[in-house]
């Protein structure tokens, strides 16, 4: 393996600045020349493909975004967009690809090495967590944090005029947000794509919080089946009589400087990813199980499912009696 090329797809992630990072410099550390692709999978069909090195990810570690930049594109679903992108990866002698997203990226990626002879690896990046292979994903413990920074303010908003709050939260698919911000803010209900929503018992726990709270949390993860935080509070109606609001956070939860874990996490993959496909290993994500690099073939990480624990939906609603 003589020259990869790196490149982030999909929604952007805190984090994958770092990952670029590491992939850059362990890249260089064996001597392989290293590409990145600007604009994801868009970008390779163009060819828009720069060479990196060591300081072309000076001072990165701490940027949300991507410097690669990103994007979601249409064209390299179809066959005709994919030939094009091998076209422009063989006339620039990639011999590997490091990709950095989530299940779209992989999506791709795969159906890309079933067509073409490209060695492929995977490094989960995407706020969401909804990744089977991997415990976390590059960027959800900054999204987590960023969403939970700003509840923590509207919890004292909703203290001062006694209001009830729906707070809705990203996660078109998946409910790992919600519920970690839900346990860390203390909320008093979550509501996630993942379990069926009760509306009757949502209105339930409103009246009886009513009797001794002045204030209440309702964290909505905004796939959730019932709908968004403003189809659920027209759902539920008059809230057991407290005055409420509704709030979404949205995209600032994908920005941002990374948390630690997050820098920490997305060296760790880069780097791994780095160190697979020069070992000669193809078809796979890099993720981590109990702090140790697992690897574990692209497919399984959207067609297994990772399940949040439903024993945290049930401590959450515990711990806010
Ligand atoms: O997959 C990451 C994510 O942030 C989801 O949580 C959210 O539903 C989606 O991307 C939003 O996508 P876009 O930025 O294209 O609106």
């Amino acid at each position: 393996m003589k020259r990869i090329a790196v490149f982030t797809s999909g929604g952007d992630a805190p984090g994958m600045n770092a990952a670029i990072r590491a992939v850059v410099r362990m890249a260089m550390y064996h001597k392989v020349e290293i590409f990145g692709i600007q604009y994801g999978y868009r970008g390779m069909i163009q060819g828009d493909i720069i060479p990196l090195q060591s300081r072309s990810v000076s001072n990165i570690i701490q940027r949300g975004g991507t410097i690669l930049r990103t994007a979601r594109s249409e064209e390299f679903m179809m066959y005709e967009g994919r030939e094009k992108a091998f076209n422009a990866l063989q006339q620039n002698g990639i011999e590997g690809l490091i990709g950095i997203g989530g299940d779209g990226t992989f999506k791709g990626l795969s159906k890309f090495m079933e067509e073409f002879p490209v060695n492929v690896v995977g490094v989960p990046g995407t706020i969401d967590n909804d990744l089977y292979g991997t415990d976390y994903t590059i960027g959800f413990d900054t999204a987590v944090n960023t969403a939970l920074g700003t509840i923590d303010k509207i919890r004292d908003t909703a203290a001062a005029h006694e209001r009830l709050f729906y707070v809705e939260v990203m996660g078109r698919d998946a409910g790992f947000i919600a519920v970690d911000v839900g346990i860390a803010s203390g909320a008093e209900y979550i509501v996630i794509p993942e379990t069926e929503t009760n509306i009757d018992d949502l209105r339930e726990m409103l009246r009886h919080y009513r009797k001794d709270k002045s204030s209440a949390i309702i964290i909505v993860a905004e796939g959730d089946e019932e709908g968004n935080a403003f189809e659920i509070a027209d759902k539920v109606k008059d809230a057991a009589g407290y005055d409420y609001r509704i709030s979404v956070i949205g995209h600032v939860q994908r920005g941002g400087s990374p948390s630690a874990l997050d820098r920490c996490l997305a060296s760790r993959l880069g780097a791994a990813a780095v160190e697979k496909l020069i070992e000669g290993k193809t078809g796979i994500m890099v993720g981590e199980i109990n702090w140790k690099i697992n690897e574990i073939p692209l497919e399984e990480t959207w067609k297994k499912h990772k399940r949040v624990q439903p024993h945290l939906l049930e401590l959450a609603r515990i711990l806010s009696l």
